[in-house]
């Protein structure tokens, strides 16, 4: 072989190693809202670019924060879409930060911002969305995880009245992991007889990443550049429960857990207890189906088949005798993770318990848990952020600016939404030329922009048009 033809594959070998170290996602858009300058580089090694090469709408406003990524945001008064192209179809990340401060130059404070956030039309990610005013300014980060399904994602900010703004700091989205998000999840209930499909193409915010028993784990130390709170607030565990830190090598196998489903820092920590059950709580949305996401990691026995767990959520057994040497292949300081979905009533609490079963050993540890992670799965209507905050605003932003190209992706939501718009014009043109004939009014933008109180606890949207339609001749 010619030698000039080794050396590139010398080199390349050299860099696999490196490059397997590192996710690096497919698609990975980074985008420093507002910005001017030609990148912003955060201290975790990423450098996100401005978002005016995409899209270029609005005003962008510049803040006195230090944090670079904070400094500008884009504010959008009338709808306004980002259209990503996607690389790699399937499950993608996508944060938005938000940083609410108040510009001097324009006289505007972010803080009163109220918006909506939809996602190829087909997802309510934020309906009517005001910043909590009670609280000082500080970054605010939402995490969802998407299925994008063809070449482009699109991602609309409509101002939730017509004297409203939206605004947005900082926008990431990248290709997850391919073992992220499985498609199948077991169903938590009386029976545990079913199981949730498809989970992977449905829409679902992060609302807890706790690693439990450890310090809190910042983007710079997390291979998908996430945030994981210590459990301090969530635990309720009795005295009888303790930590255990393990500074040893965490051994990810080939089908088990990889450092992207969790990263060394989580599972070399753990809550353990003995002979009673350990509970975690989290305050959550009633109404709605939520992924719980439970890391293991057996960095606690001495040797194998010692350790038996039984797992309970919202009180249903989930999980019996769950031997984790069985689940990692006979290896100890592997990491494991159960995925469960469970639907949370009207007390709007999550409740997961880890306890010993009826196999464990007395003397030995009986419950054992690394990390947790709580994510809420978007309801019947395709929606994170409870009812359709708007019909019309779905409508302008569907034909509005950039957006007109997303219409293939147009979903159920949005096509009923779309029949329901119809019936309304009608009805609206109707009413509006009675009261025209009574007295000539002025203005009518009030009517395009009204909020859309649906109750979206199981009906499907298609049928309910009509009462859709009756609920907004109110206005
Ligand atoms: C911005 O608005 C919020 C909420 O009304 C208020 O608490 C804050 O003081 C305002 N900031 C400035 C600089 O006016
Ligand atoms: C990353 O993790 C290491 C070891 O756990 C810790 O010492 C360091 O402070 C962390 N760095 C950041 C920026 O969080
Ligand atoms: C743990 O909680 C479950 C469900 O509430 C209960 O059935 C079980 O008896 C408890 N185990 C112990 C050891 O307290
Ligand atoms: C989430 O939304 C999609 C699209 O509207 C829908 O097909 C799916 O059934 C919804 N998921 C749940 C759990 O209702």
């Amino acid at each position: 072989m010619d030698p000039r033809k080794i050396y590139p594959i010398l080199f390349l070998l050299l860099l696999v190693p490196l490059s397997s170290a590192r996710f690096s996602p497919a698609d990975n858009i980074l985008l420093d809202c507002g910005s001017n300058s030609p990148s912003t580089s955060l201290s975790d090694h990423r450098i996100f670019r401005p978002d005016s090469q995409i899209n270029s709408d609005g005003v962008s406003l510049r803040s006195p924060n230090p944090n670079s990524l904070y400094q500008t945001a884009r504010v959008f008064t009338t709808p306004s879409s980002y259209k990503f192209q996607i690389k790699n179809k399937g499950t993608h990340l996508l944060r938005l930060h938000f940083y609410p401060f108040s510009s001097l130059s324009s006289n505007l404070n972010l803080s009163s911002a109220h918006f909506h956030v939809f996602a190829d039309n087909d997802f309510v990610l934020l309906s009517n969305f005001a910043f909590d005013w009670s609280s000082t300014p500080s970054p605010l980060l939402k995490e969802y995880l998407l299925h994008a399904e063809s070449d482009s994602l699109i991602l609309s900010f409509v101002p939730a009245a017509p004297s409203a703004f939206a605004v947005v700091s900082a926008i990431e989205l990248f290709s997850a992991p391919r073992d992220l998000l499985p498609d199948r999840a077991r169903l938590v209930g009386p029976t545990l007889k079913e199981n949730f499909d498809r989970l992977s193409h449905q829409a679902l915010e992060t609302l807890y990443r706790i690693n439990v028993a450890g310090p809190k784990v910042t983007p710079f130390n997390d291979t998908l550049w996430r945030t994981w709170l210590p459990d301090s607030g969530f635990s309720i565990s009795g005295p009888e429960s303790r930590t255990v830190t393990f500074s040893g090598r965490i051994v990810y196998r080939k089908y088990g857990a990889s450092r992207e489903v969790g990263p060394d820092n989580v599972y070399g920590s753990a809550r353990v207890s003995r002979a009673s059950n350990m509970t975690w709580v989290f305050p959550v949305d009633s109404g709605y189906k939520y992924l719980v996401r439970m890391h293991f990691c057996d960095i606690a026995s001495l040797a194998l088949n010692e350790l038996y767990l039984n797992v309970y959520v919202n009180g249903y057994a989930a999980y019996q005798d769950l031997d984790l040497s069985d689940a990692t292949g006979q290896v100890l300081a592997s990491p494991y993770y159960l995925d469960l979905v469970a639907g949370v009533d009207s007390t709007g609490l999550l409740t997961v318990v880890v306890g010993p079963s009826s196999l464990s050993d007395p003397s030995k540890v009986g419950g054992l848990l690394n990390g947790l992670e709580i994510m809420k799965i978007n309801n019947t209507i395709g929606s994170l952020a409870g009812g359709v905050p708007s019909l019309l605003a779905m409508q302008s932003s569907r034909t509005g600016g950039s957006v007109g190209e997303g219409g293939g992706g147009g979903g159920a939501m949005a096509r009923s939404l779309i029949c329901g718009f119809v019936f309304v014009v009608l009805l609206g043109t109707a009413f509006m030329l009675m009261s025209r004939w009574k007295a000539e009014t002025g203005k009518d933008g009030g009517l395009a922009w009204s909020p859309l109180p649906v109750d979206v606890s199981d009906g499907r949207f298609g049928q309910g048009s009509v009462a859709l339609a009756g609920k907004f001749m109110y206005f």
